[in-house]
């Protein structure tokens, strides 16, 4: 690969933008999946203290930080933005506030630079990631597990999503994070209950497992989520060592319920596909703990486990940037009248 502005020929650049929740981020990626820059500025500081997302402060954010997120992601990567073949970004589904900041973005570039412009789906991001990470041929199955979503994808091919399963009520990772919150522990709960986890005993409470028993791959953490809550008040005052077992006992409990859910995904799969590799995407992906427990229990059927390196599970742009280098190679663009969605299933991509 050549540098700096200094392409020939075939190779492109995707500038990729993401903007759906509380992360602001641009990344610039090449045809041959090479990430020349993936610049993420967090706004995890300003929603600390409510405990959670508020969209309203996590667009006016967006609008501020893209311009600087994107000089820094052209000055890390040593080009002009004048050698950025198309740009991608978010169009859905999200917080709607920050996707129209970065989707109105982008287009005003794609229209100033007269280059393409790719709505990307966030989940499609997400699903699409392992293919840029450990280059995994389609078809396979996908666990995309975040915050907002939480459903077991038959990935067929770019564009073509099935799915098979998913919660009834909350995200897995809407789950942890308002059990961290019952907890005490900082928003995201994620990576703190992991790491209070590492030093709990996961056998210490027996807590339920909603539909596990149900022969499909739909999930329902909801009910779990109010044990805890119930488990938290019978406790009374909690000490450290009642955190560590919680949130050992609640971890595990998740563990179990993927696992076997992941099972019954791969049993549906098997009817529409032989492939063997199954994908865990989103946040949730970054859980070190889920991915042995689930890892252990699919290899014994021969299914091997994909999982992005961390930094690209969060929400990150290289991710957008990427599922828009698959675009542009197909020759998939989108005028500018495309309307950013709040709500945008992988089926209806
Ligand atoms: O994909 P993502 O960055 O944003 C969404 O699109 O939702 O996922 C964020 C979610 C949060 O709920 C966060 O608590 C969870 O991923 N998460 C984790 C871990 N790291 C992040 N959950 C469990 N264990 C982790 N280590
Ligand atoms: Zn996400």
């Amino acid at each position: 690969m050549k540098t700096g502005d200094q392409f020939a020929g075939d190779e492109f650049i995707v500038l990729g933008i993401e903007s759906s929740c509380d992360d602001t981020g641009v990344a610039l990626i090449t045809n041959d999946r090479k990430i020349l820059a993936n610049i993420v500025i967090s706004q995890n500081s300003e929603h600390k203290k409510f405990q959670g997302v508020v969209p309203e402060i996590a667009a006016r954010s967006h609008m501020k930080n893209l311009d600087d997120a994107i000089k820094s992601a052209l000055s890390e990567a040593s080009i002009s933005i004048q050698r950025v073949s198309a740009i991608a970004a978010t169009s859905g589904p999200g917080l709607i506030g920050g996707v129209i900041t970065g989707c109105m973005y982008a287009k005003a570039l794609s229209s100033t630079l007269n280059k393409p412009f790719i709505a990307i789906n966030h989940l499609e991001g997400h699903a699409l990631t392992a293919r840029l990470t450990n280059d995994i041929p389609y078809p396979f199955l996908l666990l995309l597990a975040s915050g907002g979503h939480c459903q077991f994808v038959a990935v067929l091919g770019l564009g073509n999503y099935k799915i098979l399963g998913a919660t009834l009520d909350d995200a897995v990772g809407e789950a942890f994070d308002k059990v961290a919150k019952m907890l005490n522990l900082p928003f995201p709960g994620g990576p703190h209950i992991e790491k209070r986890a590492k030093l709990g005993d996961a056998h210490k409470y027996i807590l339920p497992k909603p539909i596990i028993h149900q022969q499909n791959c739909n999930m329902s953490f909801s009910g779990l989520k109010t044990s805890v809550n119930q488990l938290i008040k019978s406790i009374g005052e909690l000490d450290n060592s009642h955190i560590n077992d919680i949130a050992a006992s609640f971890q595990y409990t998740i563990a179990q319920v993927l696992s076997t859910k992941t099972l019954r995904a791969a049993e549906i799969f098997t009817e529409i596909s032989n492939a063997k590799n199954i994908v865990i995407a989103g946040g949730v992906a970054a859980n070190q703990y889920l991915k042995e427990y689930i890892s252990a229990k699919i290899s014994v059927l021969g299914y091997s486990l994909i999982t992005p390196p961390i930094s690209l599970c969060t929400d990150n742009a290289a991710m957008i940037a990427y599922a828009g280098v698959e675009r542009y190679s197909a020759k998939l663009f989108n005028s500018l009248d495309f309307c950013p969605r709040a709500r945008w299933s992988l089926e209806e991509i």
